[in-house]
């Protein structure tokens, strides 16, 4: 009999937002009349900068000749995204990343999960609490994570590093070693950031212990402080010890579009091997490349009117942010996150669990929302609301939770 891989047996449920949407689905078909609020996953809504339109469709007309059409590209991306890449997303911040080591792919999601591809069975894996449950998902089936205990709601081999407003969302350095290590910033649940200096110490560590920090910078884009890197690559000593991940889903709106890129130094090298020729042979055997049309949209939002016109719809969201923010902390909750981020962390309002929080918001106010604990132990007694919604919409939301008596 042909065996399979035992370790989705062990996987709790189902994947957070497909849970939310099975809940909100039933809830809908029970209650066609009301109208939802959409504030659960982290969705765009505002249509592809102008640019990157045009460059679509100029990017359709050379496949419809010969002389210009493109067939399979280079696995890792074509040289003119790559190369956009290096100088806008890294030279441009003093970080020193060559095309070489940029990786273009269908999005941050799928390059989260396959990088486990190229590690080990045996890491010790460290992952904040609350995290986006992809990173502890795919160790998971790759049966990094031991098993999974419902009492505790931990995988028995993961560390968790609590991300909480008690340690002002910067998760404590273990004691133990810790081999991998996921950072998000800003981060994803929280809204977050880490700063340069706590950064540096997640660096200094990963280097003295032959770590891996595999850091989400999907958002980055969102970040307004000074001091907040946008890139690991700004801290000194992260080539030798960082693997960073980048999306244009949420920056340029490619989420239904699907671009993204991962970006592994050549000075990265574990057991006498290069990561980056490892991530190299993965996907030049698995992966075909993203498609011609989308890298040329994504090459687009490089151009100075791609970036202004990109500034403007991450301002617009930025805005929404602020609204549900000032909303709900008017309501007497407290409030994480939103300045430099998409997303709001919000209490619940007495101690309410947050599945039942989330209930509540979506039977009595037709919002939805994602509740904290999806996201992990840490996560329970939060909600997390997201920006990206239509600003009116934004505002409606807030004026209906604010109806209610919390
Ligand atoms: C989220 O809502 O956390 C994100 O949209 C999920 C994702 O990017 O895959």
């Amino acid at each position: 009999m042909a065996e399979v891989n035992a370790n989705y047996a062990k996987l709790p449920g189902s994947y957070l937002f497909s849970e939310i949407a099975r809940r909100t689905a039933a809830f809908s078909e029970a209650n066609p009349d009301v109208k939802l609020i959409k504030m659960g996953i982290g969705d765009v809504t505002r249509p592809l900068a102008p640019v990157v339109i045009e460059a679509m469709h100029a990017a359709v007309d050379d496949l419809a000749r010969v002389e210009t059409f493109a067939g399979y590209g280079p696995e890792q991306g074509y040289d003119f995204l790559r190369n956009a890449i290096a100088e806008h997303d890294f030279a441009a911040r003093g970080a020193d990343i060559s095309p070489d080591e940029i990786f273009v792919s269908d999005g941050a999601k799928s390059d989260c999960g396959n990088i486990g591809d190229i590690l080990g069975p045996n890491n010790k894996v460290a992952v904040c609490d609350p995290v986006y449950p992809v990173y502890v998902d795919t160790n998971a089936m790759a049966g990094r994570a031991g098993d999974y205990d419902e009492a505790t709601q931990r995988w028995t081999n993961i560390h968790y590093m609590p991300t909480t407003a008690e340690n002002g969302f910067s998760p404590a350095i273990p004691d133990e070693t810790a081999d991998v290590i996921y950072l998000c910033s800003p981060n994803n649940p929280t809204g977050t950031v880490l700063n340069a200096d706590q950064l540096q110490a997640w660096v200094d560590y990963a280097n003295a212990h032959g770590s891996i920090i595999m850091f989400d910078a999907a958002y980055e884009r969102f970040i307004v402080e000074d001091g907040v890197p946008h890139s690991i690559f700004e801290i000194p000593g992260a080539k030798t010890c960082a693997i960073e991940f980048r999306s244009f889903s949420k920056t340029a709106g490619f989420t239904g579009a699907r671009c993204g890129y991962t970006v592994v130094p050549r000075e990265l090298e574990r057991q006498d091997m290069s990561l980056n020729a490892m991530w190299n042979r993965r996907q030049t055997t698995k992966f075909n490349g993203a498609s011609y049309v989308i890298q040329r949209g994504a090459e687009a939002v490089f151009t100075p009117e791609g970036s202004k016109q990109i500034d403007e719809t991450i301002e617009y969201y930025r805005a929404n942010a602020r609204t549900i923010k000032d909303g709900l902390e008017n309501l007497g909750l407290a409030v994480y996150g939103a300045v430099n981020s998409p997303y709001v962390w919000c209490k619940t309002p007495g101690d309410m669990g947050s599945w039942d929080f989330f209930t509540l918001l979506l039977e009595q106010a037709g919002v939805i929302t994602t509740p904290g604990a999806g996201f992990g132990p840490s996560g329970e007694g939060y909600i997390r609301l997201t920006a990206f919604g239509d600003a009116g919409a934004t505002r409606e939301a807030i004026e209906r939770i604010g109806k209610l008596s919390l």
